[in-house]
Parts: structure tokens; C-alpha cells; sequence
């Protein structure tokens, strides 16, 4: 397929479960997808299992939580793909404790990866689209920002914050045809929560999930879809939740 005039979207964390959910289902609406991924030999896998269903990304890599990192990806990225129309920011990671045995820096590297990363990636793009007129930013965030989670007081914190700066940046660029929009996924079929212990994963968290079950990624991707249309363009603020009736506000 000629990729030259579809629109470019940049998928941060391409590689994990909600990543490769979101790539797919953006690629099938016809974007130009662009996968960011932070390490080498699971892209490579990665790139292989794509090809063998029949999809091609363009793939970038850089550290999301680095600020220079990423300047430099958004670059190259703009000049040999194009300009980036839309930000799916999905990349994130867990480093889980009770906060009362949480070391600095398993604080620090999640607010890092899951929070300073939104920064790093909007600054540098928002002033291009702006420019152009036209942009659509999709943050992930988390039920557990909502709810709080025992264990996850830096998950929770980063998470938390990610759609306090969605309702800004909002705001800021409304009248520039940009939306910014949060989604707060519950608890989806991952590698992220199928590392929480299985006694804890199906004895204390499940049961508090009304529709009975973890929900997929593709539930993830469908939604993400839905924003990054044209036609969503009144819809800019916005947090949505898809967690199974688990935290209802
Ligand atoms: N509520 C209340 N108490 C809990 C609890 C809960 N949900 N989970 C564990 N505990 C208690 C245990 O019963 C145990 O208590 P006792 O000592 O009285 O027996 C204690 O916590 C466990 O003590 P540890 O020293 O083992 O605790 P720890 O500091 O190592 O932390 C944990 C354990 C890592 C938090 C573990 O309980 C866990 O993994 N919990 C799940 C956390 C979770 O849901 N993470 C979500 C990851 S996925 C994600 O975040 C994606 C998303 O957006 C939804």
C-alpha cells in the first residue's frame, strides 16, 4: 500500500500487549503507524510477528522518559515518515510495592516512564500541529489513577497526573483543531497483569471486576480508534473509562 498521503500515527511502547493492539487496529483504519520501542530484541521479535500477519511499521527507537531521546526520535521520525498527525501515548511500565518499602528510584523511573514521558513527546509535536491545524492525542492512563491500587502509589501518582495534563493541554489548544483526550483502561489481558501474582491477580482482583473478566486489548484499541477519527473532533478533555464496571465515577 502507497503510505505516502495516509495519516502518520506515532504509537509510543509499541512493543507491549496494549501497543501492539493499538498498531494494529490503526493500521487497519489506514494510518501510517509509526512504533516506538524502547528495546532492541523485543522489536526485532516484534517486527517478525507483524510480518508474519501481514503488517509493516515504520520503527523507532527511544526512551521515552528522555527528553533529548526523544526530540531526537521526533526528528527523524518527521523528516523521513512525515509529520505527525497522530500521539497515542501508551508507553508505560509498573515497578509495584507498598509505598511504605518504595525505594526512590522505583519511584522515579515510573514517574519518569509513565509521566515525564507525555511531556516529553507533546512538547515536542504540539507546536507542529498547531501549525498545521490538525492533531489528535490519545494518553493512557489507568483505573488505578482513579481508584488508587495498595502497591502502586507511583503507577497511581504518574497515571494520575497524565489526565490532569490532558484537560490542560486541552484547553490550550482547542481552538488549533487538536484534540487531547485520556483513556483509563482496567485491568487488560497483558504481560504488565499477568505479572501480578496469580493469587492476587484471581482472588482479590478479579472478583472486584462486575463484568467478570479482564478485558482485551483490542477493547483498548477500538476506543483509541474511535478518537483518532476526524470525526471525533468535539470530544477533547475527555477521560474514558473501559474497566468492566470496576471503578464507576
Ligand atoms: N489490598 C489489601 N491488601 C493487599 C492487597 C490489596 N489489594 N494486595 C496485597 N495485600 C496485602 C497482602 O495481603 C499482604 O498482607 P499481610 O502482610 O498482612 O499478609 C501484603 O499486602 C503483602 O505484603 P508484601 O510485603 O508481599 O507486599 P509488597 O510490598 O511486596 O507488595 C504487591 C505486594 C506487589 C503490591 C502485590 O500485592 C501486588 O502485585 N498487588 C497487585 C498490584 C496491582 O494491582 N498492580 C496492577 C498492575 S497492572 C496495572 O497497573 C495496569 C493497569 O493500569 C490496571
Amino acid at each position: 500500500m502507497d503510505q505516502q498521503n495516509l495519516p502518520v500515527a506515532l504509537v509510543t511502547g509499541a512493543t507491549g500487549g496494549l501497543g501492539t493492539a493499538i498498531c494494529r487496529r490503526l493500521a487497519q483504519d489506514g494510518h501510517h503507524v509509526v512504533a516506538n520501542y524502547r528495546n532492541p530484541e523485543k522489536a526485532a521479535q516484534w517486527r517478525a510477528q507483524m510480518q508474519a500477519e501481514g503488517l509493516q511499521f515504520a520503527m523507532y527507537q527511544g526512551d521515552v522518559s528522555d527528553f533529548e531521546a526523544v526530540g531526537q526520535m521526533m526528528a527523524l521520525i518527521e523528516a523521513e515518515v512525515g509529520p505527525i498527525d497522530i500521539l497515542v501515548n501508551n508507553a508505560g511500565i509498573t515497578l509495584d510495592g507498598q509505598f511504605r518499602k518504595m525505594t526512590y528510584d522505583r519511584w522515579d523511573q515510573v514517574i519518569r516512564t509513565n509521566l515525564y514521558s507525555v511531556f516529553n513527546t507533546c512538547r515536542h509535536l504540539v507546536n507542529g500541529m498547531i501549525e498545521r491545524g490538525y492533531g489528535r492525542i490519545i494518553n493512557i492512563s489507568s483505573v488505578n489513577a482513579q481508584k488508587g491500587q495498595f502497591g502502586e502509589a507511583n503507577y497511581a501518582a504518574a497515571k494520575a497526573g497524565v489526565h490532569g495534563f490532558t484537560k490542560t493541554l486541552a484547553l490550550e489548544v482547542a481552538k488549533k483543531g487538536i484534540t487531547v483526550n485520556t483513556i483509563s483502561p482496567g485491568y487488560i489481558l497483558t504481560d504488565m497483569v499477568l505479572a501480578i501474582p496469580e493469587d492476587i491477580r484471581v482472588n482479590r482482583i478479579l472478583p472486584e471486576i462486575p463484568v467478570g473478566r479482564f478485558g482485551g486489548t483490542e477493547e483498548i484499541a477500538h476506543l483509541v480508534s474511535f478518537l483518532a477519527s476526524r470525526q471525533a473532533s468535539f470530544i477533547t478533555g475527555a477521560n474514558y473509562d473501559i474497566n468492566g464496571g470496576q471503578h464507576m465515577y
